[in-house]
């Protein structure tokens, strides 16, 4: 399957997967088509090319949330991606970039996305002193961190004493979370609820 990995920012996500594809669990199952960002200075785009993948992005600093989709959308159906993997992607998506990848869009989520949604999620765990957090790995439909889950992993934060302790084994989780989940897509042995697949309705 090819993939193609959105972010914004650093990338630790994108380099799991990177390496996932390149000698583990998605190794033979995918290649990395193309890393994309909306922020053409992000360090995770420079990480990626180093990496030896494809990179391309767009600033979307000014622009209508609808006509800059409409853009990146082109650009991405370029590197033809059976998936689109929201890795720390800071943008919400807009109907035209939803139905343009319909039930093939990922994301990951640093908390159970029924219980916590947006931003800030390792500091939501951390300041309520929650002692575990789900990793959630979904697809994504028109809301904020609505869509499906197909995947939860719980992480162990007691005597986790400060923010960076909670992100660090948050992020361990995630990194291999988020491989092992699009691998067991893939290769089938995930379902993905027959909601998200429907054919959207005409464009309202
Ligand atoms: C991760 O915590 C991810 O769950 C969230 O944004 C963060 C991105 O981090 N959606 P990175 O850029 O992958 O390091």
């Amino acid at each position: 399957a090819r993939l193609a990995i959105l972010l914004s920012g650093r990338g630790s996500n994108m380099v799991a997967l990177v390496q996932a594809v390149q000698g583990g669990v998605l190794q033979e199952l995918a290649e990395v088509a193309v890393v994309f960002s909306n922020k053409p200075d992000a360090p995770g785009l420079e990480t990626a090319a180093a990496l030896g993948c494809a990179t391309a992005s767009l600033g979307s600093q000014g622009r209508k949330r609808q006509e800059f989709d409409a853009d990146v959308v082109e650009v991405l159906n370029r590197y033809r991606p059976d998936y689109i993997v929201l890795a720390g992607y800071m943008r919400i998506l807009s109907p035209t970039f939803i139905r343009a990848f319909a039930g093939r869009i990922l994301n990951i989520h640093p908390a159970d996305t029924h219980q916590h949604q947006g931003l800030h999620a390792y500091e939501w765990a951390f300041d309520n002193q929650l002692p575990e957090t789900k990793i959630t790995v979904h697809l994504v439909d028109e809301g904020l961190d609505t869509g499906p889950v197909l995947a939860q992993q719980p992480v162990d934060l007691r005597g986790a004493a400060t923010l960076q302790e909670v992100e660090r084994r948050g992020l361990a989780v995630e990194h291999q979370l988020y491989a092992a989940t699009l691998a067991g897509l893939i290769q089938g042995k995930l379902t993905v609820p027959d909601a998200a697949l429907a054919a959207p309705d005409s464009p309202t």
